[in-house]
């Protein structure tokens, strides 16, 4: 099997954490929920929860070597073939990357906006960005197209060869860029105001649906639950410090999603423009003012969506990876055959989620109040992904040889910090877990 070079594994794995989770979705979480408070609890998060799980899921791949279903049978310490069904969560990747697709496919037509000129008023901006999602089915087909053959192009070359090299690429770009960016914010008057917003608690915005928040986009934006790390921790150098890789790769991406912060509530309120926009933050709110800048803002706005773009391709290959090792290693099968197999489904899902936003097709594809692309959301982020979580956790913590594990970790980190990680895995993490799984289902 290919295995990534030290730092390919760590590029490939904040290539994954990376996405639009920090530069889309952090922003308007962050702006919904009031800013500086929001992000201390978002920060916590990471290093308490995403952090904890991150570590587990790179032992299980480290150990195991193999796909995120066999990995957990391979580990247990009963060996028993029950455990394969933890790898549920290979399902709830190909899942989402049948909408992650789409979406990046958004962002190709904002590239392409950003050669002919952003649009100028708010009613235009904000019909840009609707017209895109419910009537124009062709155009996003179009670009679902091409966003999936780039995915499959890039997986078909392996994981040497396709995704580090990928990442090797992509992920400097993407830092260059957005410290590019960075600098330009500064110039900004806004820019002290934006650091005031996200770095000023103000703790009367918080309420439980914050820390919902908080904990479900640490989950989102560090690629948990969906056997990612798992799979490229099988291919992670057998001498690689998987404490410490974890700990840079949650660093790159924290980093990411603050800079991709301060960049856009900088931009935001330069403008005098609400930092409570939701979704449309990027694809309606920063559009309109990078108008204002004409041709300057033109560039500046190519600039943001092609990392944008880079930060999405890199997740997206990584969402396919998992199935297509598990494909190859369970059915013996090519990593042509897998591709195939695996693209065509999400690539299908994708344009069903797709119709299911659009006006013609909107209500034969809503259930219970709910349309598809909604569903495949909620099903996955808020439901299957925790699930997942806490199956990790209940495993390292309970089911596995807990002196191979001492033993395995101390290798690389002090005992001390073994234990700490220890307490958050038995204790801290799966409690947390069920209450805010609870409550999120409104049982508590
Ligand atoms: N972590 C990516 C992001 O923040 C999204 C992602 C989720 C990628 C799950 C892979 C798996 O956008």
């Amino acid at each position: 099997m290919n295995t990534f070079s030290r730092i390919g594994f760590i590029l490939a794995a904040a290539g994954s954490a990376v996405g639009l989770g920090n530069i889309w979705k952090f922003p308007y979480v962050t702006g919904e929920n009031g800013g500086g408070a929001f992000v201390l609890i978002y920060l916590l998060a990471i290093a308490l929860i995403g952090l904890t799980i991150f570590i587990a899921e790179s032992y299980i791949g480290k150990e195991a070597r193999t796909n995120a279903a066999h990995a957990y049978q391979l580990v247990s310490k009963s060996k028993k073939r029950a455990w394969r069904w933890a790898g549920f969560q290979i399902f709830t990747g190909i899942v989402i990357l049948s909408f992650y697709a789409f979406i990046i496919g958004w962002i190709l037509n904002y590239i392409l906006l950003s050669f002919s000129g952003f649009p100028s008023d708010i009613k235009e901006a904000e019909s840009v960005f609707t017209n895109l999602i419910t009537m124009e089915i062709g155009t996003q087909i179009l670009f679902h197209t091409i966003v999936t053959l780039t995915i499959i192009f890039i997986i078909l070359k392996g994981v040497k060869e396709g995704i580090e090299k990928l990442n090797l690429i992509l992920m400097p770009l993407l830092g260059l860029i957005l410290i590019g960016l960075l600098l330009y914010s500064l110039t900004l008057d806004s820019f002290s105001q934006a650091i005031e917003f996200m770095f000023m608690p103000d703790w009367s915005k918080i309420n439980e649906n914050a820390i919902l928040a908080a904990v479900g986009q640490a989950f989102f934006t560090l690629s948990l639950g969906m056997g990612i790390i798992i799979t490229y921790s099988a291919s992670m150098g057998k001498e690689t410090n998987f404490v410490k890789s974890s700990i840079m790769v949650a660093l790159v991406d924290t980093s990411v999603a603050i800079v991709a912060g301060i960049i856009i509530f900088s931009f935001l309120f330069s403008a005098g423009a609400e930092s409570t926009a939701g979704p449309g933050l990027v694809f309606i709110s920063l559009p309109l003012i990078f108008s204002t800048w004409g041709i300057f803002g033109q560039i500046v706005g190519c600039a943001f969506f092609v990392a944008l773009l880079f930060a999405g391709i890199t997740s997206a290959v990584s969402l396919l990876e998992p199935p297509l090792m598990y494909l190859m290693e369970k059915f013996n099968m090519t990593r042509v055959k897998a591709t195939i197999i695996a693209g065509t489904f999400f690539y299908i899902l994708g344009i069903v989620a797709l119709l299911s936003m659009s006006k013609s097709f909107g209500e034969l594809l809503t259930f219970f109040d709910k349309s598809l692309f909604d569903w495949l959301d909620y099903l996955t982020s808020s439901i299957a992904m925790p699930i997942s979580g806490f199956i990790t956790c209940i495993f390292l913590g309970y089911f596995v040889d807990q002196e191979e594990l001492k033993a395995k970790f101390t290798t690389h980190v002090n005992i001390r910090l073994y234990k700490v990680w220890l307490v958050l895995i038995r204790f801290v993490v799966p409690v947390a877990i069920v209450l805010l799984f609870l409550n999120k289902l409104g049982v508590i």
